[in-house]
């Protein structure tokens, strides 16, 4: 089957484990080799074999995880970078210039939100944050000529809000800007921003994508050719782009997502229905809950409701720290979406750039990564950490 016949006719599993790669012409190599060169021999000057001149512009394992990624989220390019972030400020300078102003989700991710702070503020750019899952807020937020891009994330991180990309997506167009979906915390198998009206979907692929712990990377997968081409420019002139090693761990990861995201959603079911029980937990946040304020929005755009869990406790601060302490199968540690449970403090770690601003994240918060093991070993480390 053709690469276009993989991308137009496959479902999903079938696009994870073929698209963007035809077995090797010359060896029959099944997986795409890391190729580990900078450069490439020309034949008479200019004479480019399959367009490959320099790494830093194309290289060929980076081509196939593009072009996996790309089929994978139904858009018509995709950009691998050497991180979530490297992707994420590759495209706000790409498409923004000083003057401009962006509506940023309130309850972002930490970095996100350090990038637009403290790096894309100081060259001009403005932004405003909204909660994406209230429509009047974010449309109260757009400046129209003056906004460039909404960008959201739904599933938000950590709180797990919500937000209508249909929507959000007819807010932002009807200002003349573009809608950019952090679609991290769903994965491109959980939901497909792009058929949705979205234009640009990011990813950190250092989670779900990856699914292993094992490598930091980034993509940006967009569905029009212009913007594809300005994309492609500042892939290249900013130059932060995903090694060929990186590339061949995180194409390995996608060909697994499906059976993996399934497992992470079953197992996240479980901890919910025990955590929603427990005396010590306060309010449990899972878009799969019916109590959760987005769960009609999560059931219409997305598959299942993800592998994140966040959790309060009612002891305050020092009890969600030593629930964090105490779990021995869940480990403490930042980052998520990887085949092992991850426990970790929002308020402590991934989001302490935000404390003392308007995004700070109470300090009550636990959340989890809920990996592939067993459930009922999951559940019974929950337990005993919350005594
Ligand atoms: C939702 C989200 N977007 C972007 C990023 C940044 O990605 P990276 O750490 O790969 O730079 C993260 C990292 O945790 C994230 O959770």
């Amino acid at each position: 089957m053709s690469e276009q016949q993989h991308r137009n006719k496959s479902g999903f599993e079938t696009r994870a484990i073929h698209a963007g790669y035809e077995p090797d012409a010359a060896t029959g190599a099944v997986i795409p080799p890391i190729y580990a060169t900078s450069t490439y021999k020309q034949d008479g000057v200019g004479g480019l074999r399959g367009g490959y001149e320099y790494s830093r512009s194309a290289n060929p394992t980076r081509t196939a995880l593009e072009g996996n990624i790309a089929a994978l989220e139904e858009g018509e390019r995709g950009f691998a970078f050497a991180s979530g972030l490297a992707a994420e400020d590759t495209l706000v300078r790409g498409l923004c210039r000083p003057g401009d102003h962006v509506v940023i989700p309130d309850d972002a991710y930490g970095g996100t939100f350090r990038l637009f702070d403290k790096v894309e503020k100081v060259w001009g750019l403005e932004y405003s944050p909204a909660p994406v899952s209230d429509l009047e807020k974010v449309a109260a937020a757009v400046r129209p000529g003056e906004t460039k891009l909404v960008w959201v994330e739904t599933p938000t991180n950590p709180l797990l809000n919500i937000g209508d990309i249909e929507a959000l997506a007819a807010i932002a167009h009807d200002v003349g800007a573009l809608l950019v979906v952090d679609n991290t915390f769903a994965s491109p198998y959980l939901q497909q921003p792009l058929t949705l009206g979205a234009d640009v979907v990011v990813h950190s692929t250092t989670k779900y994508c990856g699914g292993h712990s094992d490598v930091v990377g980034g993509a940006i997968v967009v569905k029009d050719l212009d913007l594809a081409e300005k994309v492609t420019f500042h892939q290249n002139a900013m130059g932060a782009v995903a090694g060929p090693f990186d590339a061949w761990l995180t194409l390995r990861g996608l060909k697994t997502l499906a059976l993996r995201m399934e497992r992470h959603c079953d197992n996240a079911e479980r901890v919910v229905d025990f955590l929603t029980s427990h005396p010590a937990v306060g309010d449990v946040i899972y878009p799969g809950l019916e109590t959760h304020p987005g769960h009609e929005v999560a059931q219409r755009q997305m598959k299942r409701y993800g592998g994140m869990v966040s959790f309060r406790v009612n002891g305050g601060e020092a009890q969600a720290l030593s629930v964090c302490e105490r779990t021995e199968v869940f480990t403490l540690g930042e980052s998520l979406g990887g085949v092992e449970s991850l426990i970790e403090h929002p308020g402590r770690m991934t989001h302490a750039s935000v404390a003392g601003t308007d995004l700070e994240v109470p300090a009550d918060l636990v959340r989890l990564s809920v990996g592939i093991e067993t459930a009922d070993d999951l559940v019974a480390d929950l337990e005993r950490a919350l005594g």
